[in-house]
């Protein structure tokens, strides 16, 4: 096969096996999804054996050809290279808004974090650093494929509106990063976009959505909605009146499980080349379970699987419990046609110093669950002290000006430090820059 050949074959619902062919255009859910009925989320069918990148520091073009974006837009007429060209256009519009366009983003051992927590010279804390990525945080890695599709549908002339001052909105439900990363890349193309944030948004996310010219809707809890997130239900609203779905939740958009995927490539390479003992564990932070379930999906490409551990804490934790009632009732693999079993908001409101991962429900959960139970891995709930401490020490021992949220991976470890050998190597996510 050539490199240059496009690895994804198509969608299939991980709840009732529908499938969707990889040339649908707007295939953002299930065909069996709807207003109702949520419980559906598409994943990508592929296989990426071996795992190559080309060496761009782009990793939308270094890793181009695993994007379900690449081998879409194939189908669409473009050849390999106006493909790359196309990343590359969107890429030089997103740098002029956000200061920077995508690069791989630093893996190493961070020898002063492995020291304070007592690793020994084989093993060690390995971090990768999301804070200098494009918008601050790893979201944008997810919604960039969505732009890519949207803009490779308008260019091959496939959109049903009839110019760019048609474009219906765009609409995201998010209480931050999602938010910031999803206006930086609608600026970039100047595509309209609405924002349905909680009540209480802190100013500093309101000043920079502001700045990029969002629309910002404030959701309010009310009584009259069922249990769950309102900015949430506000967005559905919009969908149903025709906005278009650009955040990262798997079952409302699953076109960002595709580039989120990049960031697990990326260090699965470097895992491939590293002598020695392989990784074992991998701590990944758990809000919606987009990043999760694309961080190991991308890690998994490659020849090593450690343990995935999705962190959540204690205030917000129902993909603890989605784990522990799927491991009871039929194992954790595969266990999408258990939805309403598994799966519902969190009875309390969601409270932790990690703001960014009180998610009422984990919407990616069956991939996030599948991500443990592939590995033998298995969900984290961090203390809030933890939280706090992790907060503390990723200040105090690397010099990664991270967000309490994008430290919370390391409150997994530390909740778990006393079951790790100290000759592990084990992976975490410095996923968001603080914000003041
Ligand atoms: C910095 C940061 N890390 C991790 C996450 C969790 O990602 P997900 O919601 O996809 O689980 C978020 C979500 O908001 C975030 O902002
Ligand atoms: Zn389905």
């Amino acid at each position: 096969m050539s490199v240059q050949t496009p690895v994804v074959t198509g969608w299939r619902c991980a709840v009732c096996r529908e499938r969707v062919a990889i040339s649908e255009i707007f295939s953002w859910r299930c065909p069996n999804s709807s207003d109702t009925d949520r419980h559906h989320v598409l994943e990508i069918e592929n296989l990426i054996a071996p795992l190559r990148t080309n060496g761009d520091a782009n990793p939308f073009v270094g890793f181009q050809r695993y994007l379900a974006w690449d081998a879409f837009a194939a189908t669409l007429g473009f050849d390999f290279e106006s493909r790359t060209k196309i990343i590359r256009d969107l890429d030089d519009a997103v740098a002029k808004v956000a200061g920077t366009g995508f690069l791989t983003t630093p893996f190493l051992r961070n020898d002063a974090l492995s020291d304070a927590l007592g690793f020994d010279q084989q093993g060690g804390v390995w971090v990768k650093d999301e804070t200098h990525n494009v918008a601050g945080s790893q979201k944008a890695r997810h919604l960039f494929t969505q732009l890519l599709h949207l803009v490779a549908v308008e260019q091959a002339g496939r959109a049903p509106w009839r110019d760019r001052s048609e474009r219906p909105q765009l609409a995201i439900a998010s209480c931050g990063n999602a938010a910031i990363a999803s206006s930086t890349l609608a600026r970039a193309v100047n595509w309209p976009i609405q924002v349905f944030v909680p009540e209480h948004t802190d100013e500093a996310t309101i000043k920079i959505l502001n700045s990029l010219d969002a629309n910002i809707v404030r959701c309010a809890r009310v009584v009259s909605d069922p249990p769950g997130d309102p900015c949430v239900f506000r967005f559905r609203e919009a969908i149903v009146s025709g906005a278009i779905p650009f955040g990262v939740q798997g079952p409302e958009n699953a076109w960002c499980l595709d580039g989120g995927r990049t960031i697990g490539w990326e260090m699965a390479v470097v895992a491939e080349d590293l002598p020695g003992a392989l990784f074992s564990r991998m701590f990944v932070q758990a809000g919606g379970g987009a990043f999760v379930t694309c961080a190991t999906n991308g890690f998994f490409a490659g020849a090593t699987k450690p343990k995935i551990h999705a962190v959540q804490t204690e205030g917000c934790a129902p993909l603890a419990r989605a784990f522990e009632i799927a491991q009871k009732t039929g194992g954790a693999r595969n266990a999408g046609a258990r939805w309403s079993q598994c799966m519902w908001p969190w009875e309390t409101t969601p409270v932790s110093l990690a703001d960014g991962i009180l998610d009422d429900e984990t919407y990616d959960w069956v991939g996030a669950c599948n991500a443990m139970a592939d590995s033998g891995g298995c969900p984290v709930v961090a203390s809030e002290g933890q939280v706090r401490e992790s907060y503390d020490l990723a200040h105090r021992v690397t010099n990664v000006d991270v967000s309490p949220t994008g430290a919370a991976g390391l409150a997994g470890l530390l909740a778990m430090r006393q079951e790790i050998a100290d000759d592990e190597r084990v992976i975490v996510i410095l996923s968001g820059v603080r914000r003041q």
